[in-house]
C-alpha cells in the first residue's frame, strides 16, 4: 500500500435548508483544490450532481498532470515537450509505470523484460482466425486483449505485487504484437513474429509492415515520429477509457480484462476514435476553399457536425501534444517528400481559419492531438481503422500504471456512483389482461 499525499486545506461549508455542513478541502502538490465530500451524504443525506464528472476527482494520483487552462501536460512531473523530444517510448513506460526516469541498469533490465514478453501463445493466432477479415481491428483488440486472461494463469492474481508486474510487462509487451496481427489479418498478409534485436517501435514498425516475400528497412525518422506518437499517448490522467479501466479493475477484475474494457471505451469518436475521424473529415473536406462551408457547419448547432480534432474536455488552450505532434507530422512528410499533401495542406489552413473564427475563440476550441495524428499515421502507412489501435498500444502503459496504483491506494473502494432518480415512484403491478 502506498502513503497518500493529500494535505487538509481548510474547510468548505455547505448550507442546504438552513443547515450548515462543515466539508474539508484537500490539496494536492498541483491543480486545484478539491471538496471533500465522501461524507456528505451520510451527514446530509445528499448526493452531489455531476453528469461527466466535469468538476469530480474520482482518485488521489501521482502519475499524471494536467493543466487545461494553461497547456500543460506532465508525466510524474516532467513536460510532455521534453519526454517528447528526449526520451523514448519505452523510458517512458518506465517513468510512468515506476514513478522515476530509470538508471542504466534499471532500463537494461527493464528493455530485457519487454523484449522478452513479446511473444503470445501460439494457440492466440487461432483465435484471430475466428474474426471475419472486415472486422474493424478495434473489435479484434477488444476479444484478443480479453482472452488474454485466458492464456495467462500465472499473471491474473492482482493481491500478489509480482504478478500484477508480469502482468504490466506483458501488456505492455505484447500489445504491439497483437495490435500488428490485427492488422496483418485485416490486410491478409501472414503474422510477423517479433524479433528481440531490435527496440520497441523499430519492432513494431517491422512487424506491420515486413512480409516474408521482403526485408523491411528500418527508417529511423518514421520509427522516431511512431515513437512520439507513442509518447504523446501513453497516458492522460483520469480520461474516459482510464477511469473505465480502473471503474472494471476496482471490482478485482483481472488486468487483461480491465485493459479490454479501457480498449472498448477508447474507441469512441469523442475520445479514441477522434484522429480516424479527423482524417475522414480532412478528407471529406478535400480541398482548402471548401473549408468555409464546414466550418459554417460546426458553428450551426443544427447540423450535428464538430469539426474533429478540435476541442477537449480538459485543455482550454492549444493541446501540449498537438504541438510536439504537428513537428513529428511535418518530419514524416519531409522525409517520404509529401510536404505536398492535399490534406497537410487543408488542416493547415482549416488551423488557421478555426484559431481566428470567434466561435472557436470564445469556446476555447483548440486543434488536439487528433487533428495532426491521423496524417502523420496515414502517411506512415496505416489504414484509418488502425489508428485507434495504435493509441490502445501506447495508451496501455497508462491504464496499467493508474491500474496499479488504485490497486495500492488505501482508499481504494468498488466505483459505485449514485443518481437523481426520476422515474415513476412506487405504482402497483397491473394484470396483463387489465391493462389499457
Ligand atoms: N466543433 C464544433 N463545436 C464544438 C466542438 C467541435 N469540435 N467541440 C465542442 N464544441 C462546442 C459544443 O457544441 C458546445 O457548444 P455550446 O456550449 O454552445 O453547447 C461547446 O463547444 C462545449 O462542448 P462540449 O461538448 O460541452 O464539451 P466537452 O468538454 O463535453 O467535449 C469533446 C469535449 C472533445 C468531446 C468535444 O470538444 C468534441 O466532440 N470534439 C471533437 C472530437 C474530438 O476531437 N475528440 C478528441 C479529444 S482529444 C483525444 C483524447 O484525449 O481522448
Amino acid at each position: 500500500m502506498r502513503e497518500s499525499n493529500i494535505k487538509p486545506a481548510g474547510s468548505a461549508t455547505l448550507t442546504v435548508k438552513g443547515k450548515n455542513y462543515e466539508l474539508p478541502v484537500l490539496s494536492g502538490t498541483q491543480g486545484p483544490d478539491a471538496v471533500d465530500i465522501r461524507k456528505l451524504y451520510d451527514q446530509a443525506d445528499l448526493f452531489t450532481y455531476d453528469p461527466g464528472f466535469t468538476s469530480t476527482c474520482s482518485t488521489e494520483s501521482n502519475i499524471t498532470f494536467i493543466d487545461g487552462d494553461k497547456g500543460v501536460l506532465q508525466y510524474r512531473g516532467y513536460p510532455i515537450a521534453d519526454l517528447a523530444e528526449h526520451s523514448n517510448f519505452l523510458e517512458s513506460c518506465y517513468l510512468l509505470l515506476y514513478g522515476e526516469l530509470p538508471t542504466k541498469t534499471q532500463m537494461a533490465a527493464f528493455e530485457h523484460s519487454i523484449t522478452h514478453h513479446t511473444m503470445v501463445h501460439e494457440q492466440l493466432a487461432s483465435f484471430f482466425r475466428g474474426f471475419r477479415r472486415d472486422a474493424h481491428p478495434m473489435a479484434i483488440m477488444c476479444g484478443v486483449v480479453g482472452a488474454l486472461s485466458a492464456f495467462y494463469h500465472d499473471s491474473t492474481d492482482i493481491t500478489d505485487k509480482r504478478q500484477r508486474e508480469v502482468a504490466s510487462h506483458r501488456l505492455i509487451a505484447k500489445m504491439p504484437t497483437i495490435a500488428a496481427m490485427a492488422f496483418k489479418y485485416s490486410v491478409g498478409q501472414p503474422f510477423v513474429y517479433p524479433r528481440n534485436d531490435l527496440g520497441y517501435t523499430d519492432n513494431f514498425m517491422r512487424m506491420c509492415f515486413s512480409v516474408p516475400a521482403d526485408d523491411y528497412k528500418i527508417n529511423k525518422v518514421l520509427s522516431k515520429a511512431l515513437d512520439t506518437i507513442f509518447i504523446l499517448h501513453a497516458d492522460h490522467e483520469q480520461n474516459a477509457s482510464t477511469s473505465t479501466v480502473r471503474l472494471a479493475g476496482s471490482s478485482g477484475a483481472n488486468p487483461f480484462a480491465c485493459i479490454a474494457a479501457g480498449i472498448a471505451c477508447l474507441w469512441g469518436p469523442a475520445h479514441g476514435g477522434a484522429n480516424e475521424a479527423a482524417l475522414k473529415m480532412l478528407e471529406e473536406i478535400g480541398t482548402v476553399d471548401r473549408i468555409p462551408e464546414f466550418v459554417a457547419k460546426a458553428k450551426d448547432k443544427t447540423s450535428g457536425f464538430r469539426l474533429m480534432g478540435f476541442g477537449h474536455r480538459v485543455y482550454k488552450n492549444y493541446d501540449p501534444r498537438a504541438k510536439a505532434m504537428q513537428i513529428q507530422a511535418h518530419a514524416v512528410l519531409d522525409e517520404l517528400g509529401l510536404h505536398d499533401d492535399p490534406l497537410l495542406k487543408v488542416a493547415i489552413e482549416l488551423e488557421k481559419v478555426a484559431l481566428k473564427d470567434p466561435y472557436f475563440i470564445e469556446k476555447k476550441l483548440y486543434p488536439n492531438i487528433d487533428f495532426y495524428s491521423g496524417i502523420t499515421l496515414r502517411a506512415l502507412g496505416f489504414p484509418t481503422s488502425m489508428f485507434t489501435v495504435l493509441f490502445a498500444l501506447a495508451r496501455t502503459v497508462g491504464w496499467i500504471a493508474q491500474w496499479k496504483e488504485m490497486l495500492e491506494d488505501p482508499h481504494q473502494k468498488i466505483g459505485r456512483p449514485r443518481q437523481i432518480y426520476t422515474g415513476p415512484t412506487e405504482r402497483k403491478y397491473v394484470a396483463m389482461g387489465s391493462r389499457k
